[in-house]
């Protein structure tokens, strides 16, 4: 694996959500194998109650720090910039965390099935979460140096790609989180020109977000979190200020709008 960021600080200071689970704990686990990375923060709601995060923080002691915070509320998010602001400026923050289904929540199949309910609690956490937590990481992502504020979108949000229909709150609330990463990356070209902001797609991924919806997707077609998290870090490893605002696949290829 490459360096995480080019041009990032050694030691850098890089925050992850999502850090307990699927791609973002691998992205967790494969951050902490770099020598240039002197802590990761892990925020999930489980915190430090998650069974991984605890073994990797015996092993890598200070280094890993666990978050508990719901990003989904003000105090979630204030919670985590607290957390964080303990080690001073960030380099590198990585969005992880995302919903597609959950306790009475499936992805819709028809407009039959829309719920308001439903809708709310998916654009909350996948639409609303990404560029609040960009806000209130703001004071630590300031300007002077590169900083990469990477968000997991889904090439299902893809308006131009949506050739299948069905998912409504899933496809629409990864639309709008590119729309409202999209413009915070037009804005800090003006205000933070060192930082770059990127909506990444990571392919499909064996995790428990994916799991009930593989029956049609086939092996070859399906990875793993771990090799999902290192060819995410090497597309982050290849980026600069110029590629801010782009949407970009896993094998580092543009997705449509
Ligand atoms: N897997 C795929 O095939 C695939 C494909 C395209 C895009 N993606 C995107 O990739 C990202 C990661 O997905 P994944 O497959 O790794 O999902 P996952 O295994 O279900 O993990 C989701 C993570 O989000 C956290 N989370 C959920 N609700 C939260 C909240 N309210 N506040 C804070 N954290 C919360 C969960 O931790 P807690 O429950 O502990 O809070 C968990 O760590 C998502 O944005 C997803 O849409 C995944």
């Amino acid at each position: 694996m490459n360096a995480p960021v080019q041009g990032l600080q050694d030691p850098a200071q890089v925050l992850v959500t999502g850090a307990s689970s699927g791609i973002g704990l691998a992205m967790v686990q494969a951050l902490l194998e770099d020598a240039a990375v002197a802590r990761v923060y892990a925020v999930s709601r489980r915190g430090g109650a998650c069974e991984v995060l605890q073994a990797l923080r015996e092993r890598h002691g200070e280094r890993l720090q666990a978050v508990a915070a719901d990003l989904t509320c003000d105090t979630g998010l204030a919670d985590v910039a607290a957390a964080a602001a303990s080690g001073g400026a960030l380099h590198l923050v990585v969005n992880c965390a995302g919903i597609l289904h959950g306790a009475g929540l499936r992805p819709e199949k028809s407009l039959a099935t829309l719920q308001r309910d439903a809708l709310a609690q998916v654009f909350a956490l996948n639409a609303f979460a990404p560029v609040l937590l960009a806000k209130a990481l703001l004071p630590l992502l300031g300007p002077g140096a590169p900083r990469v504020f990477a968000s997991l979108s889904a090439r299902v949000g893809s308006i131009s790609d949506n050739r299948l229909g069905g998912w409504y709150a899933y496809r629409a609330s990864k639309a709008a989180q590119n729309q409202l990463l999209r413009t915070l990356a037009i804005e800090w070209r003006r205000t933070h020109p060192h930082a770059t902001c990127v909506l990444l797609h990571p392919g499909t991924v064996d995790t428990p977000l994916s799991r009930p919806f593989q029956a049609n997707v086939p092996p070859a077609a399906l990875s793993t979190p771990g090799h999902a998290a290192r060819r995410l870090l090497d597309v982050i490893a290849g980026l600069t200020p110029a590629d801010s605002g782009r949407f970009i696949a896993w094998d580092g290829s543009p997705v449509p709008w």
